[in-house]
């Protein structure tokens, strides 16, 4: 199959110079309400690696990275709102002001879930990150504290976020068409 990026019907959503210049303001957001305090970032696998690679280059203060990976049971209904834990934290989050970041929150069952499991640990603050937010397909009470773009309810790929593992690399972020062939 030719490249995504090359199929005229998949229509770009955010381009990479539009990407860049919103990861820099919230870079920017986020440096300024650290005030000078160090962070954790801990990126939500595999979707979050490239904006927290981007991300992590904008902002200013001291920052280590850690991850965490889950996924939901078998095929699952969406009502199963218990994940697995596919990659635990390596760092300790103790005291520590952590940012959890997402490519992209949709019900909110992942963010939430993550979440609750770092605060089980006491760090001294939790912030969520989400490069898109796509607030109509929402099942959890959570909003993000740093937000890049909000959209409709598109399924989207490109800057991390696959369909079916795939896309992931591509720079730009593009729009699937419903219809979109295996
Ligand atoms: P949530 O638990 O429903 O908030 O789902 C969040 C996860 O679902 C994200 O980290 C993505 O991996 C995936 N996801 C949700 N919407 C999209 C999309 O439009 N494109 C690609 N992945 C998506
Ligand atoms: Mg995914």
């Amino acid at each position: 199959m030719a490249t995504l990026a090359k199929q005229p019907e998949l229509e770009v959503l955010f381009d990479r110079e539009q990407i860049a210049a919103r990861v820099e303001d919230l870079g920017g957001e986020i440096s300024r309400d650290l005030a000078g305090e160090s962070v954790l970032l801990v990126g939500i696998l595999k979707g979050a690696a490239i904006f927290l690679s981007d991300l992590s280059r904008s902002i200013t203060a001291d920052a280590t990275f850690d991850f965490l990976g889950a996924s939901s049971y078998g095929t699952g209904s969406r009502s199963s709102r218990t994940l697995r834990i596919t990659k635990y934290l390596d760092m300790p989050v103790e005291d520590r002001n952590v940012i959890l970041v997402e490519d992209i929150l949709d019900t909110g069952t992942t963010v939430v879930f993550l979440r609750r499991l770092i605060e089980q640990h006491a760090p001294r603050s939790i912030r969520i990150a989400a490069f898109l937010d796509k607030p109509a397909r929402r099942l959890e009470k959570v909003e993000a504290d740093y937000v890049g773009f909000r959209i409709p309810n598109y399924f989207v790929v490109g800057y991390g976020m696959d369909y079916g593992e795939r896309f992931r690399n591509l720079p730009d972020i593009h729009i699937l068409p419903p219809t979109h062939p295996e």
